[in-house]
């Protein structure tokens, strides 16, 4: 008869699984099993603490709904979604972060050199840059699909039962025969991130706080380059180096720069920038 102790566990657990040898799934349930045994030896993990866990995670799954993924929003705020963003971040190309709860993928198309944000208040700045290969050749036909907060720090998705659309401020770009995309919108503001439910509950018990840096979202693809999903930052801006999300990156950090000698970029802009916000994306190869 088998003896199992609190050492001897790990294993049988492991072997009782007859998962197909060397196969990913088998490396990473097993290293899984390691690592949560080895946690509670370590820690002498209580039945409080164990239910405490369980409940919890239990009241993640209660709050989650189609549209609120209450255990994304804890692997943001743990560090963990934006340590998998750095480690699929491929060699030469733009440093990947957060894809966040407000992507919608049927963003309508919009043309260069358009204003996003319509007659919305705040700051209007000029996003723009270009997009190439990780020797700077230019990849025309990118395409670039972003989407933002207000100037208030609010989605119109969030807004939508007070009447707006849900598609505003967002806007799907092909960049030009120099691999050029260029449009106008407001500069976002921190908003914060869903704190009402169990993840609240944690940042709260850790003192931490719900803010995110300003920023703006991106998705770049371009054929047999590797798509990126990733934001952009702005220096000096609150939250810069606390963000709730763990998702700037130094690359990521842009410096607005005064909206001068503009007529040099030979932009036909339908809206006059105050700002300027430059960035280059880089995509790698596919594979
Ligand atoms: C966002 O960037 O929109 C976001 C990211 C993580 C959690 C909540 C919001
Ligand atoms: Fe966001």
């Amino acid at each position: 008869m088998r003896d199992i102790n609190q050492f001897t566990v790990t294993q049988a657990v492991k072997d009782s699984f007859k998962t197909e040898p060397g196969s990913r799934f088998e490396q990473l349930l097993q290293g899984l099993i390691d690592h949560l045994h080895d946690f509670t030896r370590e820690h002498n993990l209580t039945h409080e603490e164990w239910m405490g866990v369980l409940n919890f995670l239990y009241d993640c799954g209660q709050i989650s709904t189609p549209e609120r993924h209450e255990f994304i929003l804890l692997s943001d705020v743990l560090g963990f979604s934006a340590l998998v963003d750095m480690i699929n971040t491929k060699g030469g190309a733009t440093e990947g972060s957060n894809l966040g709860p407000f992507y919608l993928d049927n963003a309508p198309r919009k043309a260069l050199g358009c204003n996003l944000a319509d007659d919305r208040e705040g700051v209007t700045v000029l996003v723009h840059g270009k997009v190439t290969d990780s020797l700077h050749n230019p990849l025309p036909g990118a395409i670039i699909d972003t989407w933002q907060a207000d100037s208030a720090g609010t989605y119109p998705i969030q807004e939508q039962e007070q009447g707006q659309d849900k598609y505003d401020l967002r806007g799907i770009f092909e960049a030009d025969d120099h691999g050029r995309y260029y449009y106008t919108t407001v500069l976002p503001k921190p908003y914060t991130v869903p704190y009402d439910g169990p993840v609240g509950d944690l940042l709260r018990a850790g003192n931490r706080h719900a803010w995110r840096a300003a920023h703006l979202h991106f998705m770049v693809r371009a054929p047999r380059m590797a798509s990126i999903t990733t934001e952009l930052f702005f220096e000096n801006t609150e939250y810069i180096d606390n963000d709730a999300v763990f998702g700037v990156r130094r690359s990521l950090i842009t410096k607005l720069q005064p909206a001068k000698n503009l007529d040099a970029l030979g932009y036909a802009l339908e809206k006059k920038p105050d700002a300027v916000c430059e960035f280059n994306f880089v995509l790698a190869p596919e594979g």
